[in-house]
């Protein structure tokens, strides 16, 4: 049945609302003489997407009042010179935290890179260490998009509690810490979690029975109507950069859900642009923060 009383989840309001709040605290540290939060990022050749996200984490810190570095590679660079750049900004004392954007070239292993970096500089929350204090809930980096999603769960004050939340996709940035934190003992949390993927038999069946979907499979337009009960929350992680010739960039960004045909069935839905990407960007500003004021690691 259609009901069109859903709720658009506007995650580049709140995104807004947010950076107003870290810059006021950043203002208030800088006035009794403490520091600019500093944030680094490397970016490893010229990834459209990858450009895009880099120039929004710079333009970020400058609303927050960070202080930001970006430090550009071309495609060909060695894994030694990379690492090695990792090194240095680890041992940098001015640097508080920093990312390595991703995907990396195929000759460059992700994994080396992010165990490279120190833990406690680790504001995308990547390193093992954030990831197993995340899923046993100690004070960690959390990781941006999970982050972001939660973020917007507890603004819209979404209940979580005792509800069957299905993920869609099992990524190590958002699939799996996602699910460890929606099954989390606190708020938002306490859910019961199901995650699906590629290999997963009933997954429209799930769906069917999920009060709230999280779908990160990067495919895009894949959650139908048919496949969401009424009344559903439903999250759209996709960004799938899908050819136009109706914008200037020459592409449309693409969520995995069918937001025409699915909104109308949902309780709460997030639109792709302006749901869950903005909201990433902020997260690593909170991380960024955290670290600035060494709250986490010491
Ligand atoms: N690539 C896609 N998402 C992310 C992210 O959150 N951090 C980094 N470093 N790379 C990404």
């Amino acid at each position: 049945m259609e009901d069109n009383r859903y709720k658009i989840i506007d995650g580049k309001a709140i995104s807004e609302l947010v950076k107003q709040e870290i810059a006021a605290e950043v203002t208030e540290i800088v006035a009794k003489g403490g520091k600019r939060p500093h944030l680094a990022a490397i970016l490893v050749g010229h990834d459209g997407g990858s450009e895009t996200y880099v120039a929004a984490k710079v333009k970020a810190c400058e609303v927050c009042g960070f202080k930001s570095s970006l430090i550009r590679y071309e495609e060909d660079v060695t894994e030694e010179v990379l690492l090695n750049k990792v090194q240095d900004l680890n041992n940098d004392l001015d640097i508080d935290g920093f990312i390595v954007q991703l995907p990396l070239p195929k000759h460059i292993s992700e994994q080396k890179v992010i165990e490279t970096i120190d833990y406690r500089k680790d504001v995308d929350g990547f390193h093992p260490i954030n990831v197993g204090r995340m899923s046993i809930g100690l004070p960690c980096y959390v990781s941006a998009t999970p982050n972001g999603i939660l973020e917007l769960l507890k603004r819209y004050q979404i209940e979580t509690s005792g509800r069957k939340c299905v993920i869609l996709g099992r990524s190590n940035i958002v699939g799996k810490p996602m699910a460890m934190l929606m099954m989390q003992k606190a708020y938002p949390g306490d859910a019961t979690v199901t995650v699906c993927h590629s290999r997963s038999k009933d997954l429209v069946k799930e769906c069917q029975e999920a009060d709230i979907i999280i779908a990160a499979l990067g495919q895009p337009n894949f959650v139908t109507a048919e496949m969401v009960k009424d009344g559903a929350v439903v999250i759209d992680v996709g960004t799938t950069r899908l050819p136009s010739d109706k914008t200037k960039s020459g592409f449309k960004l693409t969520g995995d859900v069918l937001f025409e045909e699915v909104a109308p069935k949902c309780s709460y839905i997030t639109p792709v642009p302006g749901g869950v990407g903005p909201m990433t960007i902020v997260s690593l500003m909170k991380n960024t923060l955290l670290a600035g004021k060494k709250e986490i690691y010491k």
